[in-house]
């Protein structure tokens, strides 16, 4: 299965007529984009290869609630995907389990394709790869039965960093996660064109996830190419084997 390249842009860019640009540059097969939710309907007219997603919902269908969006909203406008769990949710706006599990289920129902973001925080990951293990499985509780997901491993302390995690040591957690909860597993934290082959060249791992890096048109260009690269390296070893097999 094709691996994915899932982008958040999270509060960035300024404008619509940035977003559409942006949004063009990454206009590829393979490619989530996260766009903050106002953006969505206008880069859905841009976008022909890209899938689209909200970076956040609410539980709730329609109602009272100032200021949310609902699950079927972000379908209406052209959107498949949603991300939840993102830690900088969980930071800032006080984001529990229980409203992870609740978010989850909305999206479900709304069929909705699901990134749920995990990963521990340095005062846990410091006292070693087991404690994080423990916190991450404790998070992963949150998901409901019958919610069928991606996860996507982003350790707090390699976000917006440029302190990647060892590639062993995040494929170690994606085996982890795999057994816990057979989905598909991303990586995310400090993701940059020099180091994203490091990680799409783990077979354990099936993506990565962008932050700061894909609204930065350099670095854009230099995923993509390191993409295209291991795309062409993966293709041509593929035909070998045949031809070793015929
Ligand atoms: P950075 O790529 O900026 O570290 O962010 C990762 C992230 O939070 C993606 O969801």
């Amino acid at each position: 299965m094709a691996k994915i390249i899932a982008l958040n842009w999270k509060l960035n860019p300024a404008t619509e007529k940035e977003a559409r640009r942006l949004a063009l540059l990454s206009d590829k097969k393979g490619v989530v984009l996260f766009a903050p939710s106002i953006f969505l309907g206008s880069i859905a007219e841009k976008t022909t290869k890209a899938a689209l997603g909200a970076q956040n919902i609410f539980w709730e269908q329609r109602g009272a609630f100032t200021g949310e969006i609902s699950a079927s909203m972000v379908k209406s406008v052209g959107a498949e995907w949603i991300l939840v769990g993102h830690s900088e949710r969980r930071k800032y706006f006080g984001e529990t389990d229980e409203v992870v599990a609740k978010k989850l289920e909305a999206a479900a129902r709304a069929g909705l394709k699901i990134i749920l973001c995990v990963g521990e925080p340095w005062s846990i990951r410091k006292k070693g790869v087991e404690e994080a293990k423990k916190f991450v499985a404790r998070q992963l509780k949150s998901v409901p039965r019958n919610v069928s997901l991606i996860v996507a491993y982003e350790p707090v302390w390699a976000i917006g960093t440029g302190k990647s995690d060892v590639p062993e040591e995040s494929a170690a957690m994606t085996k982890f996660i795999k057994g816990i909860t057979g989905a598909r597993v991303l990586y995310g934290g400090s993701v940059q064109g020099e180091n994203i082959l490091r990680f799409l060249d783990r077979q354990e791992i099936d993506g990565v996830l962008i932050g700061g890096a894909s609204v930065n048109k350099t670095e854009l260009k230099k995923i993509f190419n390191q993409v295209q690269r291991s795309h062409l390296t993966s293709q041509n070893r593929n035909r070998e084997l045949r031809r070793f097999q015929a």
